[in-house]
């Protein structure tokens, strides 16, 4: 199993959701740990969360990740504030759900620039520090939606099934340079996402007793990173165990 310790990562839309998660169980192991958001509010909240979570040192930066300069920024400030970068998780990410007759350009862009453009942009930005390292790990957080469309999800599954491609066809661009690309595709994760209310009957509440919680994805982006490099986990699914009938 590889050791986290004292890696260098980036957690994209690490404030709150699945990328906290990710970032607090990274800390734990002994990584130091950027994460980013667009939100300077939740920015802060998430460093109040990290700062002690484990031996890892953590930074927050905000940085869109629909803007290649604040990619690149992201990795340069990794570079300064922990000397390089091992590790990079594009979470980041957002839902619009609509039919298409009633979507509009601009929903279908921002879903499309920030979940798909965006990841291209993180891993265009991580790849030339990760060469310096000798290696890296990326790993890019699709959806089930990316392989089981739905009505209404035009924008979002289209986004993921890019997200899925585009990972595949990263994986075999790097894999003999030593930068290992995986991708999970989680199903209902219990978290604020697409204006899902924290409030009761909400995120957190009874009625998301039956999804996925952030840790478990959290869980298996650890285990992706521990994985022994004679093989690559290189997708995972990850179901609720009893999705609600
Ligand atoms: N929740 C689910 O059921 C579920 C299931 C499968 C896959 N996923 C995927 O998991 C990922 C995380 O979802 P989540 O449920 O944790 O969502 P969430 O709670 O809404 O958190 C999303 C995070 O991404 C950040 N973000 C959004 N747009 C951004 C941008 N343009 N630039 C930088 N950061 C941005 C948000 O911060 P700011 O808004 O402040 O920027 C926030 O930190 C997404 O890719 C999502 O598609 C979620």
């Amino acid at each position: 199993m590889e050791s986290l310790q004292d890696k260098v990562a980036i957690v994209t839309g690490g404030s709150r959701g699945i990328g906290l998660a990710i970032a607090r169980a990274l800390v734990r192991d002994g990584a130091h740990v950027v994460i980013t958001a667009r939100g300077a509010g939740a920015l802060a909240e998430a460093r109040r969360d990290l700062d002690g979570a484990g031996p890892g040192r953590v930074e927050t930066l905000g940085a869109d990740v629909t803007r290649a300069g604040d990619m690149a920024r992201t990795v340069a400030a990794a570079a300064e504030r922990f000397g390089g970068l091992d590790i990079l998780i594009t979470n980041a990410g957002v839902g619009a759900f609509a039919e298409v007759e009633a979507m509009t350009p601009e929903q279908w862009s921002t879903v499309i620039d920030t979940n798909l453009t965006g990841v291209f942009n993180a891993c265009r930005a991580a790849i030339p520090a990760m060469r310096r390292r000798g290696g890296g790990f990326i790993v890019n957080i699709s959806s089930l939606a990316g392989a089981n469309a739905f009505k209404g999800g035009a924008a979002y599954c289209a986004s993921k099934a890019g997200l899925n491609a585009f990972s595949e066809a990263l994986m075999q661009e790097l894999r003999y340079d030593g930068i290992r690309v995986s991708y999970v595709m989680p199903g209902s994760v219990a978290t604020g996402f697409a204006g899902h209310s924290a409030a009761p009957g909400g995120a957190g509440s009874r009625d998301d007793d039956w999804k996925i919680a952030p840790d478990e994805v959290a869980e298996v982006v650890i285990h992706l990173l521990k994985h022994p490099r004679r093989s690559l986990p290189s997708r995972v699914e990850l179901r609720p165990s009893k999705p609600r009938r």
